[in-house]
C-alpha cells in the first residue's frame, strides 16, 4: 500500500522504496567507468551496449535521432502537463475551506510549476530550448495530459486529483526513475518524492470529507465517480493501440506498458478506497485469484482520443488561459533577459 497514512506505512517494497532503489542505481551507474568510445568504435553499437547494460545515456553521448525525438516528445508533453495541471487546482486556491488548506494547496500548485521547470531543463539537454517547447504547446503541436481537461467542480475534486491523478502520475513515473536517459531519470526521482506528498494531501482531504457529514461524504463519492475513469485513461491507450510503447520499452525509456501500469494503479487503489469508505464506480471490479490482480472495466478510449485531440470538456479554456498567462508574462521574461544581459556586461567591465 502506498500514498496514505491511514492504512499502514509505505512498505519497503512500495513505490517510494522503488524510487530510493532507482536513485541508488543511478549513483552507482555514474560511478562505474564504462570508458569512452574509441575513435573507431561503432557509435550505434556502443549506444546499444549502454542500454543493454542498464547504464545511462547522458547528453554528451551519441544517440539515435529517433531516441532523441522520442525523449523530447515525451519529456515536453510531461512538462506541459505539469504546467497546465496547475489550472484545475489553482481554481480552488481562493476557495479552499481554511487557511491551512489554502497554504497547502498553494505550495502544491507551486511544486507543479517546479516539476515543469525540471522537465523543461531535462528536455533542453537534448538540444531544444524551453522557448521552442512552449511555442510548440501554444501552437497546439505538442500535447499535455488528457486528465487536465476535466473540470474541478467541488472542493472534493482537489482531494480526488491528489489521490487519483497524482497517484496515477506516481505509478507511471516511478519506473521513469529508471529511464535510460540520465537527465530525465534524475528529474523523475525528485518529482516522485514530491508527488508522494501531493498524493497524501489529496487522500487526506478525501478522508476528512468521507468521515464528515453525509453531505461531505456524498461530495467525496461524487468526485471519485467523476475522476475514476479519466484517471485510468491517463495511462494512455491500451497496449494494442499504443504507437510508441514497443520502441520506448526497447530503449528502456518506458519500463512497463500502459496496461501494466493501469493494472498496478487499480490494484493499489482498491484497498485505499476501502479505507476511505468510498466505492469505486465499477460494478465489475473484483479480485481475480488466477491473475492475482483485480478485473476492472476499462475507461472509454474513444473519449480519451477525443480529449487528446482537443475536444474534452475544458481543452479550449485551458489553452486560452495558458496563452493569456504567457502573453501577460512577456514583460517578466524581457525584464529577466535585460537583467541577465546587464550582469554579463558588468562582469565584462570588471574583468
Ligand atoms: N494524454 C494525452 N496524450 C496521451 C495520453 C494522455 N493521457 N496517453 C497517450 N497519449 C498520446 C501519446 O502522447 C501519443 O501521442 P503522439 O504519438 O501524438 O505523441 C499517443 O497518445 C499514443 O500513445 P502511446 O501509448 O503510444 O504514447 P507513449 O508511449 O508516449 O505513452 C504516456 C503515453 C504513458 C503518457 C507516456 O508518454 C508517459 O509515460 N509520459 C510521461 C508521464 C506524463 O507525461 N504524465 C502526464 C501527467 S503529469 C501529471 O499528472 C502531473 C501531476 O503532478 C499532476
Amino acid at each position: 500500500m502506498y500514498g496514505n497514512d491511514f492504512s499502514g506505512e509505505d512498505a519497503p517494497g512500495g513505490l517510494l522504496g522503488e524510487v530510493e532503489a532507482a536513485e541508488a542505481a543511478l549513483r552507482a551507474a555514474a560511478e562505474r567507468d564504462r570508458g569512452a568510445p574509441g575513435q573507431d568504435v561503432d557509435l550505434a553499437a556502443y549506444f546499444a551496449e549502454v542500454i543493454d547494460a542498464d547504464q545511462k545515456i547522458e547528453p554528451r553521448d551519441w544517440m539515435p535521432e529517433a531516441y532523441r525525438r522520442t525523449l523530447i516528445r515525451q519529456i515536453a508533453q510531461h512538462a506541459h502537463s505539469e504546467i497546465i495541471g496547475m489550472q484545475p487546482e489553482g481554481n480552488w486556491i481562493s476557495r479552499a475551506p481554511s487557511l491551512k488548506r489554502k497554504a497547502i494547496l498553494l505550495a502544491k500548485v507551486q511544486d507543479e510549476a517546479g516539476h515543469g521547470l525540471y522537465l523543461y531543463a531535462a528536455a533542453e539537454t537534448l538540444g531544444i530550448s524551453r522557448d521552442e517547447l512552449v511555442d510548440l504547446l501554444l501552437e497546439g503541436r505538442q500535447k499535455y495530459s488528457s486528465i487536465f481537461n476535466y473540470p474541478t467542480l467541488t472542493w472534493a475534486d482537489v482531494g480526488a486529483i491528489g489521490w487519483l491523478v497524482d497517484g496515477a502520475a506516481i505509478v507511471n513515473q516511478v519506473p521513469l526513475c529508471r529511464c535510460s536517459y540520465g537527465p530525465y531519470a534524475r528529474a523523475m526521482i525528485r518529482v516522485c518524492k514530491e508527488e508522494s506528498f501531493h498524493q497524501r494531501q489529496g487522500y487526506e482531504i478525501l478522508h476528512t470529507l468521507a468521515h464528515g457529514t453525509p453531505a461531505q461524504k456524498a461530495m467525496a463519492q461524487d468526485a471519485l465517480d467523476r475522476w475514476w475513469y479519466p484517471s485510468l485513461a491517463m495511462f494512455g491507450p491500451p497496449d494494442s493501440d499504443s504507437t510508441h510503447s514497443a520502441q520506448s520499452m526497447a530503449w528502456k525509456i518506458k519500463r512497463f506498458s500502459n496496461d501494466e501500469l493501469r493494472q498496478r494503479f487499480v490494484d493499489m487503489c482498491v484497498g485505499q478506497a476501502e479505507v476511505l469508505g468510498l466505492t469505486i464506480p465499477d460494478p465489475d471490479l473484483r479480485w481475480n485469484d488466477e491473475r492475482q490482480a483485480y478485473d476492472f472495466t476499462q475507461p472509454d478510449y474513444d473519449e480519451l482520443m477525443r480529449v487528446i485531440t482537443g475536444d474534452g470538456p475544458c481543452n479550449r479554456q485551458r489553452m486560452e488561459h495558458r496563452r493569456r498567462a504567457h502573453a501577460e508574462g512577456a514583460w517578466v521574461r524581457e525584464a529577466a533577459a535585460a537583467y541577465a544581459a546587464k550582469q554579463v556586461s558588468k562582469e565584462k567591465v570588471a574583468a
